[in-house]
């Protein structure tokens, strides 16, 4: 096993030392002040490295995958650096009983008396704090994994999605302002004789609210409990009828032989996978009043790992709107109002035309 040098105090007498052995001596000392300044770096990089993988795993909810990942290096890294001081404190520790041999009536031993004192009480200390960050980030993998690991269909992982991320995106949702998101609704909203109004995947309730406040009756339908918890929380205080429904059946008491003058759809078409789309468009034209209108925007772009998205193009519900009794009308492309640069969105209405009188 290699054995740290002898120290020169076996082969000089004290007071004696040759002018090699006191070059050495500074050089030991001085290296042992660096170990030392290492030594009080690691307790830093320890609370930066965990601190900001914790922020991350708080703000990443709806990526239980990354969450994981994140969790896992905080728990790695905190135990590498359990080591790390582990093997400074040794080398230190040889450094020091060489400098004691060189000199030991000058040398500051400090053996301590009681359990604070002793020596490596700051090593302990400190291996204590990483080892407990170590524990609980492998703790918190626990239920990250239960949770990636249940099995679900894409319909309920999408909820699961948006239950996750529910405080996050309710603060985005409510961002935006209604009438930039929606000008042909605000123009066609504002002033008009009441409207009985569905708001399907209602989300934060920000589009209900606004065509409530329009003097208008706003029913919506929103799947995700932490969503529809939040809306209602949110909103309340405006006239909103929140139900718990989704596509393609939308089955909801509050629904049952209620006809609505306008039902809006934004940002939830893509949710609705492809083979599920006919029978959807049938019972959202079911619901719909003759001459009635349903108003969508159309997610083009990049789909999202964390929830089910099907493409979706304004040709396809072309072709299905007939089958439900629909004629569609594409009013136009607008760019994403979140910023993101591949996404954009096409507003279409889909009319259930009124019976013709003779
Ligand atoms: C991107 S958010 C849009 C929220 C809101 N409409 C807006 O524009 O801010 C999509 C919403 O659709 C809901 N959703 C997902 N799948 C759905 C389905 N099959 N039927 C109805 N709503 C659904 C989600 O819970 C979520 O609130």
């Amino acid at each position: 096993m290699a054995r740290s040098p002898a120290p020169p105090s076996a082969v000089s007498a004290p007071g004696t030392a040759t002018e090699r052995e006191l070059a050495v001596y500074d050089q030991n000392s001085q290296t042992l002040r660096s170990l030392n300044q290492l030594f009080w770096q690691i307790p830093v990089i320890s609370m930066s490295l965990t601190g900001g993988l914790w922020f991350g795993v708080a703000k990443a909810e709806a990526s239980p995958w990354f969450q994981l990942g994140l969790l896992g290096l905080a728990g790695v890294g905190n135990v590498v650096l359990v080591l790390i001081l582990h093997r400074l404190r040794y080398v230190m520790d040889e450094y020091l009983s060489w400098l004691r041999q060189f000199d030991t009536s000058g040398f500051v031993a400090a053996p301590g008396k009681g359990w604070l004192d002793k020596p490596y009480s700051v090593r302990t200390a400190l291996q204590t704090m990483f080892s407990l960050a170590a524990a609980f980030s492998f703790a918190m993998m626990v239920p990250s994994v239960l949770d990636v690991a249940k099995p679900r269909t894409a319909k309920a992982r999408t909820l699961a999605f948006y239950d996750r991320a529910a405080e996050d995106l309710v603060d985005r949702y409510e961002a935006l302002d209604f009438g930039q998101a929606h000008p042909h609704l605000a123009a066609k909203l504002s002033g008009a004789a009441p409207l009985n109004i569905l708001d399907v995947g209602a989300g934060s309730g920000r589009d209900a609210a606004a065509m409530a406040s329009l003097g208008h009756h706003v029913w919506a339908a929103e799947p995700s409990d932490r969503m529809r918890g939040l809306g209602r929380a949110l909103h309340g205080a405006e006239e909103i009828q929140w139900l718990d429904a989704s596509m393609p059946k939308l089955q909801a008491q509050g629904l049952t032989g209620r006809r609505f003058d306008l039902i809006v759809l934004s940002a939830v078409w893509m949710h609705v996978p492809v083979e599920d789309r006919r029978e959807a468009l049938e019972r959202l034209s079911a619901l719909l009043t003759q001459g009635g209108e349903i108003y969508l925007t159309l997610r083009l772009g990049p789909g999202d790992a964390g929830r089910a998205m099907y493409p979706v193009t304004s040709d396809e519900l072309g072709r299905l709107a007939p089958l439900a009794g629909l004629e569609q009308r594409v009013l136009g492309d607008k760019p994403d109002l979140l910023g993101r640069k591949d996404i954009s969105w096409r507003t279409v209405v889909l009319t259930k035309p009124a019976p013709v009188s003779h």
